[in-house]
């Protein structure tokens, strides 16, 4: 495992219908993604307001995954849709703070298909290794060491 894979933490938002059925079949099948995902299991993406991303990062998260129905088969009926353009507009407040826009993304997958959203999951962590810990954390890891010594 890379020193930065150990480093950093992804959240995984994932719909009860599909996404995070998805994690569990993946379970099932006994597919392997990155141990620095957390999963957190949501009714919808729908549900998800920008403040919760924002919130992920300022409590540690380096990258943020969400991860819904495919397009045309939320269970209530647009919620992946409102999702998009919610994670759209946070990417780019993240942007505009300062933090690379690729540390968000979102996702469609459906229940059945496992290897997709492992998939997923992989190229995140990828991306989260490649970029590093956020500037938020290494502030923050700075701040506590400063006052350690
Ligand atoms: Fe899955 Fe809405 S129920 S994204």
């Amino acid at each position: 495992m890379n020193s930065n894979k150990k480093e950093t933490t992804i959240v995984a938002f994932c719909c009860l219908y599909c996404a995070y059925a998805a994690a569990d079949l993946a379970g099932s099948m006994r597919l392997q993604y990155p141990s620095n995902i957390r999963i957190v299991r949501t009714p919808c993406t729908g549900r998800l307001e920008v403040e919760y991303f924002l919130k992920a990062f300022e409590n540690g998260a380096d990258g943020v995954i969400i991860a819904g129905c495919e397009e045309g088969s939320c269970h209530f009926k647009e919620g992946n849709l409102v999702a998009k353009r919610r994670v759209n507009y946070a990417r780019k407040l993240l942007a505009e703070s300062g933090l690379e826009m690729e540390r968000l993304r979102m996702v469609n997958v459906s229940a059945a298909n496992a290897r997709l959203l492992v998939d997923h999951l992989q190229k995140m962590a990828e991306t989260i290794q490649k970029l590093g810990p956020s500037a938020l954390n290494k502030a923050k890891r700075q701040n506590q060491q400063e006052i350690r010594s």
